[in-house]
């Protein structure tokens, strides 16, 4: 017997091949018909049980959540809702599952009580569907980097500079409690730790992704990053997945591009390769909003809005365009935003961020030259002394997906402004090193996978795309 999953039945079985395939009961009625998943596709394989001769003893023993092997021949469904099902010739309990106390009951639960039950979650449609679409986005990833001439560069996580500057990061100490050796000063004596120095883990790879763009060109990270920042939103985590694409001889022009691009190309790639789970997750959305008050409805479902992106140019406009459209907006005058928006030079938040993308350009904007003192050190500075070479990408539904730059290649203009913005020059040596040997022009971005995800999904919390969410007051798991 062969021993094949769901999707490739339904994809090539043959009617009357023999068949022997593992999974979990996710329901079972009437005594007779088991829906059976194992994981490969968002579809369930009907399996026909021969009750009359089906011990009672094992037919008690076929929960919801219990994992059996069937064996038996595939044949044409005699019902409705699928095409083919098992008519069942051996069955054996591989694994009992109490019905009494298994928590995912065959009914719709909760996202927050399935968060508290995170271990079993990927057992539901909706977590089965979202997973493997992220799996597929993360090979998407790799594929669109790899065909393009990229290189996967593995950037420390344990790290002892801060590419951030904003102190928000988790301390890496071997010392014991209440142990810690101290100084004259009475600070912890961090040269006796065990790096010898003081060190955290990693809030982007990109200082160290730089250095490795002048030598190989171009080059990504997509690695685990960290901030201990106290943020309870529906878009934060404090434990996520970056993308970090790197590239020398590129401007911000061509990050702008790039950036496009490659999630251009991601989503296509899932809208290609993930059908039957987006259909499953557009359906599930439209549901959901159905919901929700009229006004507060997505105008697009899902799929549409996936295309949309795929199908359009991104809205590129400057920080001070943006201001402009801002500061004459309705919520604005209205005094609706919390942070109104009077002048030049404030920091956008995410209201601001969303209004632009969801209610002023209705697609994808891509913001560039923010005020320099508002952005990090390394960010170009312009001809006009007060704004650099940033630039943010805002979604739908979501506000900042990447936020990248292109880079101070400058020796003495970086050296000035890690000067003013009290960057200790003496810990970054080797970034400064860069720009005395061979420096030139390059740019890149950092892409919350999880934003990815969140945005290709239609999941309305970060913490559903994850397989166990790290936030704050909470690591379970
Ligand atoms: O804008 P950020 O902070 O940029 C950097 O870290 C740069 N060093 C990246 C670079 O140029 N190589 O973070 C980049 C992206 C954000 O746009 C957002 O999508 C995501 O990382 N991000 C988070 N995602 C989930 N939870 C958080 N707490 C996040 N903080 C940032
Ligand atoms: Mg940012």
């Amino acid at each position: 017997m062969t021993q094949i999953n769901v999707a490739e039945i339904l994809a090539k079985g043959k009617v009357l091949q023999e068949i022997t395939i593992n999974g979990w009961v996710r329901t079972f009625r009437s005594n007779r018909f088991i829906a059976l998943n194992d994981g490969s596709t968002i579809h369930n394989i009907q399996c026909v049980i021969d009750f009359e001769n089906t011990p009672e003893e094992i037919l008690k023993r076929i929960t919801t959540g219990a994992a059996i092997c069937v064996k038996g021949i595939l044949a044409e469904s005699q019902g409705k809702g699928q095409s083919v099902e098992i008519q069942v010739a051996e069955i054996e309990i591989l694994g009992d599952s109490n019905a009494d106390e298994y928590p995912i009951q065959p009914k719709k639960h909760s996202f927050e009580f399935l968060r508290e039950n995170a271990h079993l979650r990927v057992r539901t449609n909706t977590f089965s569907a979202v997973m493997r679409v992220r799996s597929k986005l993360s090979f998407a990833v790799h594929k669109y980097f790899q065909e393009n001439g990229f290189n996967y560069v593995n950037t420390p996580i344990v790290t002892g500079s801060d590419a951030e500057g904003a102190g928000e990061m988790f301390r890496v100490t071997s010392f014991e409690d209440n142990k810690a050796p101290v100084t004259e000063e009475g600070k912890i004596d961090y040269s006796k730790d065990f790096f010898g120095k003081e060190t955290n883990l990693t809030v982007s790879g990109q200082l160290e992704a730089e250095t490795y763009a002048m030598g190989l060109g171009k080059v990504y990270t997509f690695g685990p990053t960290f901030r201990a920042e106290n943020s309870n939103t529906t878009r934060h985590l404090a434990e996520f997945w970056m993308i970090e694409p790197e590239v020398a001889f590129m401007d911000l022009d061509g990050n702008m591009d790039l950036a496009e691009d490659f999630i251009k190309n991601v989503l296509g790639d899932v809208l290609e390769n993930c059908k039957d789970d987006l259909e499953f997750l557009d359906q599930r959305l439209s549901q959901e909003e159905k919901s929700k008050p009229q006004a507060e409805r997505s105008e697009m479902g899902l799929i549409e809005k996936l295309k949309f992106v795929t199908e359009n140019n991104f809205k590129r406009v400057s920080y001070t365009e943006a201001i402009d459209i801002l500061r004459n907006s309705k919520p604005n005058k209205k005094k609706k935003f919390q942070y109104l928006i009077n002048e030049w030079g404030a920091d956008l938040q995410s209201e601001h961020e969303r209004y632009l993308v969801e209610k002023h350009f209705k697609c994808p904007v891509i913001l560039f030259d923010y005020p320099a003192n508002i952005k990090a050190f390394y960010m170009r500075l312009n001809e006009d002394g007060k704004t650099v070479r940033a630039m943010d990408v805002l979604f739908p539904g979501i506000g900042e997906m990447v936020g990248g730059a292109q880079r101070e290649e400058r020796y003495d203009v970086l050296l000035e402004k890690m000067k003013a913005m009290n960057i200790d020059e003496k810990e970054l040596w080797w970034y400064l090193d860069l720009r005395k040997f061979g420096t030139a022009v390059h740019a890149g971005f950092g892409l919350g996978f999880e934003r990815l995800v969140q945005f290709t999904t239609g999941m309305a919390n970060i913490r559903d795309v994850i397989p166990f969410p790290r936030t704050p007051q909470n690591a379970e798991f």
